[in-house]
């Protein structure tokens, strides 16, 4: 059943269709009116926003629309036309600013007449129908109808149950419309407007016909995704030409270059970062029964790379701000075993380096950052990747920066970084590059049974221009993430991430927390809602110990990792990639709002 709410005053009614849409549009049915529609064009003449409007011959009610519009005009800074044909042409293009254009003056028009108690100082109703009055001068211009079906697709995409409007008598071209489209005719005006009836049309939508089976988007949203450009395929194109195609020349191009960006000494590039992080644990002689810390909320390889070592890897529990280890739970775990610690930076932001490293120091423990996350991340000004005795980036296909598969190892630690290349590559002593080049040698030496861990110039093409463009990717990061957060604010129902002021995160993920005491459906039915608007996301990550492996090898159960488990079940990694565009983000802006309207409480 679809409520009808409708609060009338003299001249007005004002409908709405419950929190969520009253912030994107009230409207304004007048009798004997003419719709006006002004559109706002940015610097570049794309559409910024418009209004569309109806004004008689009342003074007040034209003034109001005035005001409106200026508040428009002042809340964009941009210039406006009111050329019908303009209109039209412009309209379809940025909606979601229209819309924004709207919120931002229809609220502040309603927070204002419930000051002066000139509409109506009730709170509004949550759900209903919403009249639109379209009656124009210009009607063969279409406008009327063009701004009707705009309304209307709006309106449902946004959970909108039911849709009013009225069209004059004499208007044949909007009445076939929207008698094609199966409108209901539920009354026609006892007064002539400029010698015409008006006549009032109803849809009432099923479930089927409204947002709920309209996703916000057309196309599926991946969660994650690289951004390579011609640079990178030039780079690969060019290697698989020069002859060598595994780790040389632009390995070793891709090392220095990522040495100078991090500010590290060494760095050593390999297959993967779970292939780092293990030859890390190796390198440092971590073996059977140390004792490893890290933290429950990682994905998988961090800890399986400790169990490779016959080592044990020990969970402590993480900070509900930051989802990052804590070290005073750190601290609890310590025993006699204990030889290193694995702090990771989750999404991308720096965990409590001081503590740990004062921990690590105070007992001699080995600390290797697991950094698949923090590329280009700053814990107080310093570059992670030049912090601990070693770090360890991914470079996955998801990641900040990709190369496919791949990872490097920073360090400061001369002799740490002479061993780790050697165990990169079998633990002999030349590599390949050496021994086949013009000035090398076909004699080698095994030093230690290593592994075949090292990464190809094919990967490291892509890494070398994926580097150049850090920089860029992290300020796109930085300000799809401050879309979201902005966007969010007034949604209690989403928590948005903490970030510390001594950090510069690297935004590698965007993680909201749901409060699911607001909500009727719970964490798991939120991501299938996004699915089904077409957006993707994902959950980082599923607690180690919830998994079978750790939960029966070390004895793990529920409840071990309280601060860990609570997050778990509200947490979803939204899709923030550069590879986004604007519109991208603002469709998941989209979502996120329609399914928590949808399952609020
Ligand atoms: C926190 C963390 N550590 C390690 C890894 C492993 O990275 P890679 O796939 O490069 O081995 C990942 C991969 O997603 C990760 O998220």
């Amino acid at each position: 059943m679809v409520a009808i709410h409708r609060e009338s005053f003299p001249g007005y009614y004002l409908t709405s269709l419950g929190p969520s849409f009253l912030q994107a549009m009230y409207s304004w049915y007048v009798q004997s009116a003419e719709a006006i529609a002004h559109v706002a064009l940015d610097g570049d003449g794309r559409v910024a926003g418009f209004v569309a409007g109806t004004v008689n011959d009342s003074d007040y009610r034209r003034s109001l629309f005035r005001e409106t519009w200026y508040h428009m005009v002042v809340a964009l800074g941009q210039r406006l036309i009111s050329k019908p044909t303009q209109t039209l042409r412009l309209l379809g293009e940025r909606k979601d600013l229209i819309w924004q254009a709207l919120a931002t003056i229809l609220t502040r028009r309603s927070r204002e007449a419930e000051q002066t108690n000139a509409i109506s100082d009730k709170e509004p109703p949550t759900a209903g129908l919403v009249s639109i009055g379209v009656k124009h001068s210009a009607r063969r211009s279409g406008l009327g109808t063009a701004l009707s079906e705009l309304f209307v697709r709006e309106a449902w995409s946004r959970g909108c149950e039911g849709i009013t409007l009225s069209v004059r008598e004499d208007n044949v071209g909007a009445r076939r419309f929207y008698e094609s489209m199966n409108w209901e005719e539920v009354s026609r005006s006892s007064k002539t407007y400029h010698g015409s009836f008006s006549i009032t049309y109803q849809k009432v939508m099923t479930d089927k016909q409204t947002s709920r089976a309209t996703p916000v988007r057309e196309e599926f949203l991946p969660p994650l995704g690289p951004f390579l450009g011609e640079e990178e395929w030039n780079e690969v194109l060019d290697t698989l030409q020069s002859g060598w195609i595994t780790m040389g020349p632009k390995t070793r191009r891709f090392e220095e270059l990522f040495a100078e960006y991090v500010g590290s000494r060494h760095a050593i590039a390999v297959s993967s970062c779970t292939a780092g992080l293990h030859l890390a644990l190796v390198a440092g002689g971590i073996g059977p029964g140390d004792e490893v810390i890290t933290t429950p909320l990682t994905f998988c390889s961090t800890a399986n790379v400790v169990v490779h070592q016959g080592a044990v890897p020990i969970l402590a529990d993480v900070r509900v701000d930051t989802f990052n280890m804590d070290p005073e739970e750190m601290r609890k775990k310590m025993t006699p075993r204990t030889k290193a610690i694995i702090p990771v930076h989750l999404a991308g932001q720096p965990c409590e380096m001081d503590e740990i490293r004062a921990i690590a120091e105070e007992r001699g423990l080995l600390v290797i950052e697991d950094a698949a996350h923090a590329m280009g991340a700053k814990y107080k000004g310093r570059m992670i990747g030049t912090i601990s005795d070693v770090t360890v980036f991914s470079f996955y296909a998801t990641k900040n920066l990709t190369t496919g598969e791949g990872g490097m190892i920073t360090t400061e630690d001369e002799e740490l970084a002479e061993r780790t290349r050697i165990l990169r590559l079998h633990g002999i002593s030349a590599d390949a590059w050496k021994r086949y080049s013009a000035v090398g040698s076909w004699y080698y030496e095994v030093l230690f049974p290593g592994y075949k861990y090292n990464m190809t110039d094919i990967q490291a093409s892509l890494g070398i221009h994926q580097l150049a463009k850090q920089e860029k990717f992290l300020e796109v990061r930085q300000q799809y993430t401050k879309t979201y957060t902005d966007a969010f604010k007034d949604l209690p129902e989403v928590i948005t991430p903490v970030v510390k002021d001594y950090v510069r995160h690297a935004w590698h993920l965007y993680i909201i927390r749901l409060d699911l005491e607001r909500l009727t459906i719970d964490r798991d039915q939120f991501i299938e809602a996004l699915r089904k608007e077409n957006i993707g996301s994902s959950v980082h990550f599923i607690p180690l110990h919830l998994h079978p492996y750790y939960g029966e090898r070390y004895s793990f159960k529920k409840g071990d990792f309280p601060v860990a488990e609570s997050l778990y079940e509200g947490i979803v990694t939204l899709p923030m990639y550069p590879k986004m565009s604007v519109e991208d983000v603002e469709d998941v802006i989209r979502a996120v709002r329609k399914v928590v309207a949808k399952s609020r409480r």
